[in-house]
């Protein structure tokens, strides 16, 4: 039987560890965890995610701050509210939603924020420290993270033996989660698309993970049977049978007939998706306990 991964449920495992961490530090030292969230412009989208980051935080018993910019903010000014909240005692996580408006230069906001305040794992010295193999004094890039979770989950901490073949190279997502699977010991291989034949690369693989941004692009005959399958697209799809003008969710693994052949897979939506916001409730309330000069919870 094919095994479903329930990313809701090992979300909700992880949150209920953070609360737990975050009233502990509270109890011990008085520092409640403050996550500062940054959105600029109106994108429906970006304000849905936000909200749910906001939400998240404050059920987690964080102090939650969101920092809402029209889109025609200047850069100087996105500067300057990044490094008031780096130097803000009461703020340990900072996340500045992406992508930005396209005056603003996404790169300079994100390399500003201080590294032990980046919970999105994006500055080059959380990147640097996650290619040198320190797992440990960083914080590690929110969906790579919570996709190790889900894979842990179903092959434990050690990959010694299985090969992995991660699609997608972004610096968001496909270079860390190459990086995190090597430091597991699989033996990983990075396809993209100058990539040749990916499909007869995914057959060899025991751990395939997709992140190409292209709807159900993997096939059941690009499966090894039994292997395992991290889908991390999120694609919207005309659904004319749902009536007309709907849409639907789907990833970039066309899921029924992969299921088929799949030991273990996640679904879109309820997969990889809620991990994503787990793991930056984590990162926050591991940056808090730094901080405070306490011993950092594991996730
Ligand atoms: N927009 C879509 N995904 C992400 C993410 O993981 N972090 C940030 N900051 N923005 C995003």
């Amino acid at each position: 039987m094919t095994e479903i991964i329930d990313g809701k449920q090992v979300a909700a495992s992880v949150i209920e560890k953070v609360k737990a961490a975050s009233a502990d530090l509270e109890a011990s030292t008085g520092v409640k965890s403050g996550l500062a969230v940054i959105i600029v412009g109106d994108d429906p989208a970006s304000h849905a995610y936000v909200g749910s980051k906001g939400r998240m935080a404050k059920e987690c018993g964080f102090h939650s701050v969101q920092h809402t910019l029209p889109a025609e903010t200047p850069q100087d000014e996105l500067m300057a509210l990044v490094a008031s909240l780096n130097a803000d005692p009461a703020i340990h996580g900072i996340l500045v939603q992406l992508p930005l408006p396209k005056h603003l230069d996404s790169e300079a906001v994100t390399q500003a924020i201080l590294p032990e305040k980046d919970v999105d794992g994006l500055h080059v010295v959380n990147a640097g420290k996650i290619a040198t193999g320190d797992l440990d004094t960083g914080l590690l890039s929110c969906t790579p993270a919570g996709s190790m979770v889900l894979v842990r989950s179903i092959h434990g901490a050690d990959l010694s033996g299985l090969n992995a073949l991660v699609i997608g190279r972004s610096n968001l997502f496909g270079k860390p989660m190459a990086l995190l699977l090597l430091a597991a010991n699989a033996t990983v291989t990075v396809a993209h698309s100058r990539t040749g034949d990916i499909a007869a690369l995914a057959r060899n693989a025991d751990i395939l993970v997709a992140a190409v941004g292209r709807p159900q692009m993997v096939k059941a005959d690009w499966v090894k049977p039994g292997a395992t399958i991290i889908d991390v697209g999120i694609n919207r799809i005309p659904a004319p049978e749902r009536g007309e003008g709907k849409t639907r969710l789907v990833g970039d693994v066309a899921y029924d007939e992969c299921a088929a052949v799949a030991g273990a897979i996640t679904p879109v939506p309820g997969g990889v998706g809620p991990m994503t916001i787990a793991m930056l409730m984590a990162n926050t309330v591991i940056a808090a306990h730094r901080a405070a000069g306490k011993a950092a919870p594991k996730f």
